[in-house]
């Protein structure tokens, strides 16, 4: 079973991949570190986040175990990830590694912007995760609190803002739910709350397979 899960930046999709991945004993792919370290490649190089052919000679040489995940996680990398993910090609070269980890002999879970629509279209289950933008900044700043010790909750509510815009508004791949997601809107669920609705859903997909 392929279990699909997108949606905008901090609305918890990534904890809820993680859950279910366990649950269900099935690996767990987080495509945006690979989005990340594509941008982390560029910066490390002293190249501007622009240069297109830079980030397709990253994409394609990428090897994700190279990297150190706790950079990869920071804030500025979501935001340096969401300028070179716009790139196609990017895009296209990144393709074939995420749809080699869907096609596990008993399945995978995969979060992202586009597994539902792109990466893998016959996914069994396909989960659409959002929340409003406040709630999101406030997940993200409280996250950021007790790792770093310090945030600034206006400054992440416009991060959100300035990426969901991006995400939602490039031409490639932009991010919408697939026809056949289901959406889950989480602002008023815990994350407890949350997983139980997720499972629910995986639930009704399974019982007709
Ligand atoms: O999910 P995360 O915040 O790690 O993603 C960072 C950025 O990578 C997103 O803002 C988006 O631009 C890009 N991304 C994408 N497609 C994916 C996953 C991430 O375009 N499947």
């Amino acid at each position: 079973m392929i279990i699909a899960i997108d949606g905008p930046a901090a609305s918890g999709k990534g904890t809820l991949a993680k859950r279910l991945a366990a649950h269900y004993g099935l690996p767990h792919l987080d495509t945006g570190l690979l989005y990340r370290a594509v941008a982390l490649t560029l910066l490390d190089q002293g190249r501007p986040l622009t240069d297109e052919g830079a980030a397709l000679a990253a994409a394609k040489a990428l090897d994700l175990s190279r990297f150190d995940e706790a950079r990869l996680r920071g804030a500025a990398m979501g935001e340096a990830a969401s300028v070179v993910s716009a790139f196609q090609p990017v895009r296209d070269a990144l393709l074939d590694l995420q749809r080699r980890f869907a096609a596990q002999p008993g399945g995978a879970v995969l979060d992202g912007r586009d597994i539902g629509t792109v990466v893998c279209p016959g996914a069994e289950a396909k989960l659409f995760v959002t929340a409003s933008a406040e709630e999101r900044a406030r997940r993200r700043h409280r996250e950021l609190m007790e790792r770093e010790g310090a945030a600034d909750y206006e400054a992440i509510l416009a991060d959100i803002r300035r990426r969901d815009e991006r995400d939602a508004s490039r031409q490639v791949a932009p991010l919408r739910p697939a026809p056949d997601a289901v959406l889950l809107d989480t602002t008023a669920l815990d994350a407890d709350g949350a997983f139980r609705a997720a499972l629910a859903v995986v639930e009704r997909v399974r019982s007709r397979m």
